[in-house]
């Protein structure tokens, strides 16, 4: 069986560390499971319950489907002044309608990040978590992936080139520090 694993990125920078995060893990994934990294994050307009009411914009059409066909989710993200990225949390705020039973319910998921500084994103980490306390999204509680002073870990193009952040925390290989094989345990 293979399992498909929905990668979405909080930060819509071209160079974003947590986009060469996702993508590492997305190189390093074990057979049978694959992760997509969501493009289309900055396409998603303001949450308005009145549009919601009306219907998705079909950008958040294609976000929920993305979400929702997915056997599980990975966040990599870093953290804006001390919490998740406005666009981020849109997305999520948008996911998460209709309450009680949207995309986000009982949706296996783990979050990793990584930041140029020491905080190593943990504090958007923190927040994501309460949020899908709400959601009823089965985030896993272990590992915590927050990698700080994470800048001299990739090249110029965003690509992880750090061996040691590889094996250590994004390689199936080390099995306890790999968020998307941790998803993977849950739902087999
Ligand atoms: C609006 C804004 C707020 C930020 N707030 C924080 C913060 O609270 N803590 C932190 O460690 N870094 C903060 N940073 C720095 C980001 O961690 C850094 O820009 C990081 O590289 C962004 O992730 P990315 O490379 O995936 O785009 C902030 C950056 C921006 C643009």
């Amino acid at each position: 069986m293979s399992i498909r694993v929905a990668g979405i990125v909080g930060s819509l920078r071209e160079g974003s560390l947590n986009k060469g995060l996702l993508r590492a893990a997305a190189e390093l994934a074990p057979a049978g499971m694959e992760i997509e990294i969501y493009l289309r994050l900055g396409e998603i307009p303001p949450y308005n319950d009145d549009v919601f009411q009306k219907g998705d914009p079909e950008p958040v059409a294609d976000l929920k489907n993305f979400i929702g066909g997915a056997d599980a989710l990975l966040i990599s993200t870093p953290e804006y002044n001390y919490g998740v990225p406005g666009v981020l949390k849109n997305a999520i705020d948008w996911a998460s309608r209709p309450a009680g039973k949207s995309v986000l319910n009982r949706k296996p998921a783990a979050i990793m990040g990584c930041s140029p500084g020491l905080g190593g994103t943990i504090r958007a980490q923190h927040s994501l978590r309460q949020s899908f306390v709400f959601t009823e999204t089965h985030v896993m509680s272990q590992p915590e992936i927050k990698i700080p002073s994470a800048a001299p870990l990739f090249d110029a193009s965003a690509k992880l080139t750090d061996e040691n952040t590889s094996k250590n925390s994004v390689s199936p290989t080390n099995q306890n520090s790999h968020a998307a094989l941790t998803v993977i345990n849950l739902i087999r």
